[in-house]
């Protein structure tokens, strides 16, 4: 029933939608193509606006925007229709889009976005568009949208007012295409803005047509608020498949991905390293057998804790799977969200069923308030900070402010399909047995040697460093990538880290246990989940650090600091979940194995 909900919330949202890499959409010559407008993204300012936002040249129908997934909307992404009309394979030069004249507000308006420097994204296709530049090495670059303009000195915005479009089309060809079959297929999609003054005679034609490079720039100033919109388009045929046409975009940095290589062939290395030997020589820990299973305090809240860790787990491995087996290619717009959200919702009953399950192994009797919660823990913290976020945008007018209906869809699945699952999972999970533990616990606890439970829990924050020096590398990537509104999509690597990751997370908790028990020291339970969780806390420090290293952070706005300080507080509160999560397991497994194997006479 809820699956059912779920579905069929999700699947008008995503119908707009090819599966990628299995319908092209094929345009006779002459056929009309249609730009769309997405949104306004800055580099300097996190918080991105509508396109439509600044008074650029707007159709009629401007505002009804596209279908869009789920993902996409949160992502504050929207498909407005433009006014550029476009004809498959006909080349024209400085065709008129409009002209607009502008207040001194409207002018106030684009210096505010031009010195933001802000890029307009626009779409053809499903094909963002790309302007190509050399970087210092003279390799080829590419940045996604093109840029509002440029500022001349510190008070005057100039606009790029004509780009020049160029299409790349691909003719299919094979057995199964006629050989005249005038077919075609969209398969790149560039521009080169330009700012020039347009000049009219007379009989208002236009006289700085065709626009060259050494035009005078089109400033706004406050003699000069009239400008004239232009573009070209230019169609070129490609030899590149539709298949592969999103290849060069992410292809373009091949530097970056050498880097990462190398970072995992050295934790690969370190990973090898034998832990075993020591494990050989000291035996303290036997002596604590009538104790080691004793349970800790506040079990509930460790329960909630590994359960909601499971959860994320277990919706980051499956993500991690479609993302390898090419479901989420960047053409699926949206999708990488769409589907972790989706995965969220449905992995609650996993997260039920771990909390139920280690709860009641440790005897816990107050089952419902477990289960409520782990229903409500994590959901609940990101609700608050996701809704808090959401009003910030919402207050300074961004199109990245989830619409009302999109922000109730959330809360329905959250109530209507998260909960119920958890309960359901919780309810298998206190159905099955207990877990039993090898050794029986005595009725009075043995006295600890001359060790503290906090010296214990330090150690555990310290050895947080470990699991976060694993991810380190690619947390810079993803950080840059979220900075710069870049795509990221190395998800091979990824799947790489996230193994390695677990490996650690696992050794590094069960070798803290055991140095633990080996002093004689009982309470290993929670030390064992922070040993790992506390990664999170190095993790959230490091997004700090990058923040207030950025080099533009004096021009970044008060707004967009706190969103990518929400969003990173978030993703680090994940995080100490997920390593917490194996952490524990895996040290809760190693203490069962090693005391079963202990004879007690
Ligand atoms: C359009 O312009 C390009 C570049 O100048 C040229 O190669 C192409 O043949 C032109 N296409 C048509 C249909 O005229």
């Amino acid at each position: 029933m809820a699956l059912a909900i779920l579905l069929a919330l999700l699947v008008p949202a995503a119908s707009a939608f090819y599966l990628p890499g299995i319908a092209p959409s094929e345009y006779d010559e002459g056929a009309p193509l249609k730009i769309l407008a997405n949104k306004l993204v800055s580099a300097k300012n996190v918080v991105p606006f509508d396109y439509y936002s600044l008074p650029l040249c707007t159709p009629p129908n401007a505002g009804k925007s596209n279908r869009l997934s789920l993902g996409q909307v949160l992502m504050g992404e929207r498909a407005e229709p433009t006014s550029y009309d476009l004809s498959m394979n006909v080349n024209e030069t400085c065709k008129l889009l409009c002209d607009k004249s502008y207040d001194q507000q409207d002018v106030a308006h684009f210096k505010d976005r031009v010195a933001d420097e802000y890029n307009a994204r626009l779409n053809l296709d499903n094909l963002p568009v790309i302007v190509k530049g050399k970087n210092d090495l003279d390799e080829e670059v590419f940045q996604l949208g093109y840029p509002l303009g440029f500022m001349e000195g510190d008070a005057t915005p100039c606009l790029y007012n004509h780009l020049a479009f160029t299409v790349r089309y691909h003719k299919p060809s094979g057995p199964m295409y006629a050989k005249d079959a005038n077919q075609f297929r969209v398969v790149g999609f560039e521009v080169v803005p330009m700012s020039v003054a347009h000049t009219k005679d007379d009989k208002s034609e236009l006289t700085t047509c065709p626009v060259e490079s050494s035009a005078s720039p089109q400033c706004l100033t406050a003699s000069s608020t009239s400008v004239t919109y232009t573009y070209d388009i230019t169609y070129i045929e490609s030899e590149l498949q539709w298949a592969t046409r999103w290849d060069p975009l992410l292809k373009a940095n091949p530097e970056l991905k050498e880097i990462q290589w190398t970072v995992y062939l050295d934790f690969a290395r370190y990973n090898n390293i034998d832990d075993d030997e020591e494990i050989q020589e000291e035996s303290g820990w036997k002596l604590i057998h009538g104790d080691v299973f004793r349970p800790p305090a506040a079990s509930g809240l460790l329960s909630v804790f590994v359960g909601s860790g499971a959860q994320i787990l277990c919706m980051t491995g499956v993500t991690l799977v479609f993302a390898l087996l090419g479901f989420l290619s960047p053409s699926f717009r949206g999708g990488l969200l769409t589907t972790m959200l989706s995965l969220w919702v449905l992995s609650s009953a996993v997260c039920g069923y771990y909390s139920a399950r280690i709860y009641s192994g440790l005897g816990g009797t107050n089952k419902k308030s477990v289960t409520l919660g782990s229903a409500f823990l994590f959901s609940g913290a990101t609700f608050v900070i996701f809704f808090g976020l959401n009003f910030l945008l919402w207050v300074s007018g961004s199109t990245g402010a989830v619409p009302f209906f999109t922000l109730l869809l959330l809360l329905v699945m959250w109530f209507g399909i998260s909960v119920p699952l958890n309960v359901i999972g919780a309810f298998i999970g206190y159905k099955q047995k207990a877990f039993e533990f090898p050794v029986r616990t005595n009725q009075i606890p043995r006295e600890i040697p001359n060790s503290s439970i906090f010296s214990n829990v330090l150690f555990g924050l310290a050895s947080g460093i470990l699991p976060f020096g694993v991810v380190f590398m690619e947390l810079v990537f993803i950080l840059n990538s979220i900075w710069q509104n870049e795509i990221f999509y190395f998800f091979g690597f990824l799947g790489a880290v996230f193994l390695i990751l677990v490996l650690t997370c696992a050794e590094v908790s069960i070798v803290l246990t055991y140095l633990q028990l080996s002093k004689e020291s009982y309470h290993w339970w929670w030390p064992a989940y922070i040993s790992t969780a506390s990664s999170g806390l190095y993790v959230f420090g490091y997004s700090l650090i990058f923040l207030f290293t950025q080099p533009g952070l004096k021009g970044i706005h008060v707004v967009s600091t706190l969103i990518y300080t929400g969003y990173m507080l978030l993703g680090s509160f994940m995080f100490a979940l997920g390593a917490g999560c194996i952490g524990f397991l895996s040290s809760f497994a190693f203490v069962r194995k090693i005391y079963a194997s202990v004879h007690i006479d």
